[in-house]
């Protein structure tokens, strides 16, 4: 059950170019599935951010953010043994389809915590996926090597040549290499998209939309879809392959 929760900082280094990793102690009891997020009360905002659950095992919480703005500002100022109120779980996550037997996971930037988590349970049931990561530069990767640990064979694609393959995630060949049989991504919706197009395996794509209200209430977050517009907040963030309707000249 969805409720409020007081977790406290064990960690929160910096991890990549403005790029933390926070660790906190508390009850992750409540949370189901891997992809599923958090929504975070900062000191002095009104409104809380919404992070996914990188990954999690009893009495701890891994989460990665950016900082981006003046929230996620705040978050990295914050000290071991300080408290955070967070509101869990949220969202559906994903959801492993019974039978698949090479699964692939292409992360974009801040889209790649939380296929850390879903890699971590895939490789427990011996399914160790492909993972293919895309940055801009070089100073921006982040968990390559988290991955390679769980058995995983990663791959990242920089646009500025300064780490891996120079280009676009979709631009690795390990992605069209014609090995999987099932995809999860998460990322920027313009990757989500072009993976979409890329891949003619079914999937399962995580959007981390703006959010307003983020508990279903506003419709500020919505995606259409073959059976409607759903709300990414409450309804997702994860959504089929074959059920995203992209809309003409979107990225
Ligand atoms: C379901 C979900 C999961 C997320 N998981 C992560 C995560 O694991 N790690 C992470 O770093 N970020 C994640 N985000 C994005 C994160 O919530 C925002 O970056 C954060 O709320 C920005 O807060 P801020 O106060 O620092 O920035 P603000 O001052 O609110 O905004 C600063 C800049 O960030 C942009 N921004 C704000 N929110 C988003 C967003 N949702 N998506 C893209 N750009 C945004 C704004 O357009 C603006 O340019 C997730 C978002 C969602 C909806
Ligand atoms: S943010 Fe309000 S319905 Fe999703």
């Amino acid at each position: 059950m969805t409720g409020t929760q007081c977790f406290v900082i064990q960690a929160n280094t910096p991890l990549a170019r403005d790029v933390y990793d926070l660790t906190l102690a508390g009850d992750t009891a409540p949370l189901t599935a891997p992809g599923q997020f958090v929504n975070v009360a900062l000191p002095g905002f009104y409104l809380r951010r919404p992070l996914s659950v990188c990954d999690w095992a009893p009495g701890v919480l891994r989460l990665i953010y950016k900082v981006v703005g003046r929230g996620t500002a705040a978050l990295a100022d914050l000290r071991p043994g300080q408290e955070l109120d967070l509101l869990l779980p949220l969202g559906n996550g994903f959801s492993v389809p019974e039978g698949i037997k090479a699964p692939l996971l292409i992360g974009g930037g801040v889209g790649t915590p939380p296929l850390y988590g879903l890699a971590r349970v895939l490789a427990e049931w011996g399914l160790a996926p492909t993972v293919v990561l895309g940055f801009q530069t070089g100073e921006d990767v982040f968990l390559e090597e988290d991955f390679a640990a769980l058995g995983c064979a990663a791959f990242v694609a920089t646009q500025d040549g300064g780490r891996g393959t120079q280009g676009l995630v979709t631009d690795l060949p390990a992605l069209k290499s014609g090995a999987h049989d099932y995809y999860f991504t998460c990322g920027p919706q313009g990757m989500l998209r072009a993976v979409h197009g890329a891949l003619d395996i079914p999937g399962q794509l995580s959007f981390e939309e703006r959010m307003a209200c983020g508990f279903g209430a506003c419709m500020g977050c919505s995606c259409k879809t073959l059976y409607g517009s759903k709300r990414i907040c409450k309804d997702g963030p994860v959504l089929q392959s074959g059920e995203v309707l992209w809309e003409e000249g979107a990225q």
